[in-house]
């Protein structure tokens, strides 16, 4: 099942570059670029992973971002996560990245945007591993300086596909965003938003009502309000739910009590996703093995959850067509 599960074909929806950011790679850029961390070795700062709720992976997650300021290290970044695509036969991505983790330490946006996109167009051509690139806003700063961001993309919307909505949570409901995500609408940008992660149902709802996001991020409290989930299920509303990020951050207790397979059930357009993968233990298939593990996944649903991630990836209608083909001549051939 292990073999099946890493060689399904699939798509990875959300996943934040900044979080792709192995230990060994942050140590190795901090030395390049001359910049202190506060540990002594790959060991003591995995060591430190050990999270109690999502502000406390945030602290550490931007601490490890800050040893990013070279348009070498963006692409050194992004191609260490193309490379475990490979290995993982993910065959299209929708990355995040949240620019102004970069540019409020002055890191200019051109810099960051310009060696992401770099690693995303050698991944197409040297693996036929295709991408659409999603600009996220930190909720936990103001939504002028959401619309600064965006104006700094501005020459580069060739490369974005989409903007998105992280950071924390809890204080910070969508909202607060409603203007800048009509805006995005408005030039034509595809949306998505984290929501209902730690903050409740209603932030769901909000993110649907207010911001009209094309998907949702996480989704998991829409559990709570059963008349949304029966509304994401008529509507068709994906949710990128990522297993592995919720139980290391104790929106779980464990994989057990993890209701994906649930959602899957009532006819909810789930997800399988990584999120931050060098923070939470693992990548696309370490998700799909765990829900193997601890919910008993069957192959018929780790189909159908990989079916998903194209169907309502923002591919184009010819390539999603080419990424069934290869889907279903995967199950035929097993
Ligand atoms: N939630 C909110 N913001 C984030 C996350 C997440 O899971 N990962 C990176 N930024
Ligand atoms: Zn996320």
């Amino acid at each position: 099942m292990d073999q099946f599960l890493n060689d399904l074909p699939k798509a990875e929806l959300h996943l934040h570059l900044e979080g792709s950011l192995e230990p060994e790679l942050m140590f190795a850029l901090a030395e390049r670029n001359g910049i202190a961390l506060p540990y002594s070795a790959v060991d003591q700062l995995r060591q430190a992973y050990n999270f109690a709720n999502l502000q406390e992976f945030l602290d550490l997650y931007y601490q490890g971002a800050a040893v990013l300021l070279t348009e070498q290290d963006f692409y050194d970044l992004t191609w260490a996560y193309v490379e475990r695509c490979k290995a993982q036969n993910i065959l299209h991505i929708e990355p995040f990245f949240d620019p102004q983790t970069h540019t409020d330490r002055g890191i200019p946006f051109a810099t960051v945007i310009s060696g992401i996109s770099r690693a995303l167009q050698q991944a197409e051509t040297e693996y036929g591993i295709s991408s659409g690139l999603i600009m996220c806003f930190l909720r936990h700063l103001s939504e002028d300086a959401a619309f600064e961001t965006l104006q700094q993309a501005e020459p580069y919307l060739d490369q974005i596909i989409g903007i998105g909505l992280d950071s924390s949570e809890k204080g910070h409901p969508p909202a607060k965003f409603e203007r800048v995500f009509a805006k995005v609408r408005n030039m034509g940008l595809l949306t998505v938003a984290h929501a209902g992660e730690e903050g409740p149902a209603q932030n769901v709802i909000d993110a649907l009502d207010i911001l009209k996001v094309d998907r949702i991020d996480h989704g998991v409290r829409a559990i709570d309000d059963p008349q949304l989930i029966k509304r994401l299920a008529e509507e068709k509303v994906a949710l990128t739910v990522c297993p592995l990020s919720n139980t290391r951050l104790k929106v779980f207790d464990d994989m057990s009590q993890h209701n994906i397979l649930q959602m899957l059930e009532q006819g909810v357009k789930v997800t399988v996703n990584s999120d931050d993968p060098a923070y939470f233990g693992g990548y696309l298939t370490e998700n799909f093995i765990a829900l193997e593990k601890g919910l008993g996944m069957t192959q018929e649903q780790a189909v159908e959850l990989a079916r998903n991630s194209f169907e309502y990836s923002f591919a184009k209608k010819e390539r999603k067509e080419e990424l069934f083909a290869l889907l279903d001549r995967h199950c035929v051939a097993r």
